[in-house]
């Protein structure tokens, strides 16, 4: 017995002298003196910071609970650890420019692999390059000046459709929700000519689900359920890809405007992309614009129900705007142009509000990087939150004034759509969206917050606790 507690014993000790070293090795490794890395903490192996990290996140104040603290302490440029990833975090315009410019050449995007195996491989996040440049080629060539002619009665005639469909004789809606429906049907239909069947956006809504989730494979998890619901699109959107290269290879070209599936499947025939490519990137669109700008409606109908003034001055520009039509007449795309005070509230709330905090890039080789070495290897976090509360560039940042935007902003000071190669490449769509349910819903509906104060959380992209529930009542 003696002999058996003596062996027991020098086991455990072994594997405690084992563990010490590993993690006294990964931290000699990770604060290598050769190389003056940033300050901050990475003192815990691969858990590191995350509990803060995710705590801070579920509030809603990332950078005011996580980031500002350590800024304050270490600088514009300090290290954590994060998901076991070494992470270097950056703010400020110098550090957006310096990183977001450098992609491909310093950094490449960095995405969890869920995400990656959920949007799939070949989508244009995981592209770098020449095949970045292609695929992004596409989508903006679709969403291009003479595109957006066509696309804007294409959205009124969904946003109508929406209204009357979900709104009518209702008294209350849950308007988070309801923009999630409407942006989901403008990006299948107008974008890329895909009908919305019923229930299509409840399998796309749990693929979404998974995307930022643990990668546990196991059944009852997000991710083993999201990875089903994957499969289920990728076989309806396989025969939606097939149906149309057989119409275009026997001729049956489209009457309307090309559509992004038009465009894509051309490609295909052409031999420019492979069906995996088209099918990757038509999922990960819809993932890019749906909850992005659904908050981004949310919010900016929250800041008009907390400013009055604001909102009649909005409500003055559409009233003129719907003034200047015909009964029945629909919005022209020079119609949109003439909404820039409507631009400049959305603007302002993308500013407080912004649905992507930010995101991570990978460095590819070492980085020098304001007298520090960010290694190979190690992820770098920016944020739009570093420079949108920045009193330097947004004077009196905590207040709501979407007249600042009368004035151009100095490049990397306004990041809601990112910036450089990887620049949101649905910009146009976005806005269009915004401005023309925008333009339905205030000059159609009476409305009111139902939780004026209603807490944003975040998992990890923001949301509105209730979904923002709204009273309506039709205009007369
Ligand atoms: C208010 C709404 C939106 C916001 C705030 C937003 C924000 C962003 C941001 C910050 C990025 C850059 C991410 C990074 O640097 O890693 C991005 C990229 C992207 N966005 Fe958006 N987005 C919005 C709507 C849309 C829409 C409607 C679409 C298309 C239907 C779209 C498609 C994309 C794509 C394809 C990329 C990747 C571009 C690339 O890798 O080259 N986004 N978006």
């Amino acid at each position: 017995m003696a002999v058996e507690m003596g062996f027991f014993f020098d086991f455990v000790l072994s594997l405690l002298v084992i563990l010490f070293s590993i993690i006294f090795l990964l931290h000699k490794k990770l604060n290598d003196n050769s190389k003056k890395l940033p300050p901050g903490n990475m003192v815990l192996p691969w858990l590191g910071e995350t509990p803060a990290f995710y705590k801070a996140q579920l509030k809603n104040r990332l950078f005011e609970d996580f980031i500002q603290p350590r800024i304050a302490k270490h600088g514009n440029v300090f290290k954590t650890m994060l998901m076991g990833s070494p992470t270097v975090v950056v703010s400020g315009v110098g550090a957006n420019r310096f990183f977001l410019s450098n992609e491909f050449k310093l950094v490449v995007s960095a995405w969890p692999s869920t995400s990656v195996q959920l949007m799939g491989k070949e989508s244009i996040m995981e592209r770098t390059g020449e095949r970045h440049r292609c695929i992004r080629g596409v989508i903006t060539e679709v969403l291009g000046p003479s595109s957006l002619e066509h696309l804007v009665p294409k959205m009124c005639k969904t946003v109508e459709d929406h209204l009357k469909r979900h709104w009518q004789g209702q008294d209350r809606i849950i308007l988070f929700q309801s923009a999630k429906m409407l942006t989901f049907s403008i990006v299948m239909e107008c974008l890329l000519g895909i009908k919305v069947e019923p229930g299509m956006l409840d399998i796309f809504e749990r693929v979404l689900e998974g995307v930022f989730k643990p990668l546990v494979d196991l059944p009852g998890t997000s991710f083993w359920r999201a990875k089903r619901a994957r499969l289920e699109i990728v076989e309806m959107l396989l025969n939606v890809v097939r149906k149309k290269r057989e119409e275009m290879e026997n001729g049956l070209e489209e009457k309307e405007e090309g559509t992004l599936l038009t465009r894509l499947v051309k490609g295909l025939i052409r031999g420019e992309f492979s069906e995996v490519e088209v099918i990757d990137n038509m999922v990960l669109l819809v993932f890019a614009s749906h909850d992005t700008t659904s908050f981004a409606i949310a919010m900016t109908c929250r800041m008009l129900a907390h400013h009055p003034n604001c909102y009649d001055l909005l409500l003055q520009e559409h009233v003129k705007i719907m003034e200047s039509k015909n009964a029945g007449e629909t919005l022209t795309l020079e119609d949109t142009k003439k909404m820039n005070y409507t631009w400049q509230v959305a603007r302002e709330s993308l500013r407080m509000f912004p649905p992507i905090f930010g995101s991570f890039r990978k460095a590819i080789v070492d980085i020098e990087y304001e007298g520090f070495t960010i290694p190979k290897g190690w992820k770098v976090l920016w944020t739009a939150y570093g420079t949108h509360y920045d009193k330097d560039y947004f004077p009196d940042p905590l207040s709501f004034n979407p007249s600042r935007f009368k004035e151009a902003m100095p490049p990397y000071a306004y990041m809601p759509f990112g910036g450089g190669p990887r620049m949101c490449a649905g910009y146009q769509l976005a806005k269009l969206n915004i401005l023309i349910f925008l333009h339905f819903f205030v000059t159609r509906y009476d409305w009111s917050l139902i939780h004026p104060d209603e807490t944003i959380t975040m998992d990890p992209l923001p949301f509105p606790r209730h979904g923002m529930p709204i009273k309506i009542s039709p205009k007369l």
